[in-house]
């Protein structure tokens, strides 16, 4: 039984990559330790909540101490480092929270993994670090690292200390690099969840700029295999890119939601574009390919629509997110600009 902390848990991919794994395998027991930001939600975490192997700990990976005691309390041996503030135009709109929790709460976790001696030490990270493509070409490991928002340059950050880590001290670090993902749970204010709800709401879609920017989507669960292989096998010190070859203009992909649900164009508004708006990210995996046998399952038309039947036959959970605080984020992101 491998006793893995795994943080943030209770946001997107995190409760997406545990129900996964706690449904494949007894080999774990999970210790989810997350803070329950406007991203956290614990609903998504009905499969696995009543597991005797999943226990739920609300807390800050900030909190020396509290990491500390909870390394001692489940022996923790392992740990998949997911907390994280997630959302570029959040830190657009303001990037202290960004740099404590995705810079100083990675640097808490790394201290304490130090001082346990962990086995493995897995930062999930995002192909953002690397910056932004021009037409051509795609990131590898070896594209330097070139942030441009808030959002990005703080996981830039953390994607340095861990490698520093394992140089410096030699702790069994693995790194993964994932695109842009998609699936049940997403919270509403990334691009495809948020235009399916508006579509429901008969709401103004709103598309930065042109429309021509360029996101390359993977499927949560094909991101949470990649996560649970470099887990179980990827080389310590090693930093493994996730994509699934799935490149696409945002406006195609706003017009294929409007077409699946039977809505018309006349909702699409384009508006100001976003600062410092990446480009496109294009990533290359044959890495984690050739290296670990990983490759995606999903087609995207297959995932895509799957996913706006879950939004479809999920309302009350996103009923609620969209009636509360997140009224302001809206207003402040798309009313006020
Ligand atoms: P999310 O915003 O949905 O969830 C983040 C979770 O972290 C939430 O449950 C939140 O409560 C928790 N959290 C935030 N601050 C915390 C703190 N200080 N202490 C403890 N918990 C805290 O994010 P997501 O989309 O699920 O992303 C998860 C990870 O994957 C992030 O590290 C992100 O950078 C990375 N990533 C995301 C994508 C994507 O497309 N969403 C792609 C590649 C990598
Ligand atoms: O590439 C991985 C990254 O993908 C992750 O590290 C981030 O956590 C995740 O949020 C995501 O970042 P993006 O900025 O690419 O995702 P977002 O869904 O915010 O935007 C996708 C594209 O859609 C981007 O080009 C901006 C555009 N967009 C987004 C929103 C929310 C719009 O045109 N209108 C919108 O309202």
């Amino acid at each position: 039984m491998k006793n893995v902390l795994v943080t943030g848990g209770a946001g997107f991919i995190g409760s997406n990559f545990i129900n996964h794994i706690l449904n494949e395998s007894d080999d774990y027991n999970i210790i989810n330790l997350d803070k329950l930001t406007y991203a956290g939600n614990l609903e998504n975490l009905k499969l696995s909540e009543d597991k005797k192997n999943y226990h739920f700990v609300k807390g800050d990976i900030c909190n020396y101490e509290l990491v500390d005691y909870l390394f001692q309390k489940f022996q923790i041996k392992f740990v998949i480092n997911f907390a994280a503030e997630s959302h570029v135009d959040r830190s657009i709109l303001g990037s202290k929270v960004f740099y404590e929790t995705n810079v100083i709460g990675t640097n808490v976790l790394l201290e304490v993994s130090r001082k346990h001696q962990v086995k493995k030490f897995l930062q999930v990270s995002t192909d953002e670090v690397y910056g932004s493509l021009g037409a051509e070409g795609l990131f590898t490991e070896k594209t330097p690292l070139s942030p441009n928002s808030p959002y990005s340059s703080s996981k830039a950050a953390a994607d340095m200390m861990v490698q520093a880590f394992y140089h410096t001290y030699g702790m069994p670090v693995v790194t993964t690099r994932c695109s842009n993902n998609y699936g049940p749970f997403q919270f509403p204010e990334k691009l495809i969840p948020l235009m399916i709800i508006n579509s429901l709401n008969n709401k103004k879609l709103p598309v930065y700029g042109d429309g021509m920017n360029v996101r390359d989507w993977i499927y949560v669960i094909d991101h949470n295999k990649a996560i649970d292989l470099v887990f179980e096998k990827g080389k310590e010190g090693e930093v493994y890119n996730i994509g699934a070859s799935n490149e696409m203009p945002n406006i195609e992909i706003i017009k294929l939601i409007l077409q699946h649900l039977n809505k018309g164009k006349e909702l699409i508004e384009f508006v100001k574009d976003r600062p410092g708006h990446d480009k496109r990210y294009a990533i290359d995996s044959s890495k984690i390919q050739n290296e670990l046998g990983w490759k995606p399952h999903f087609s995207f038309e297959q995932a895509i629509e799957h996913t706006i039947d879950w939004y479809l036959e999920n309302k009350q959970w996103w009923s609620r997110i969209i009636s509360g605080d997140y009224l302001k984020y809206y207003e402040l992101q798309y009313n006020k600009r």
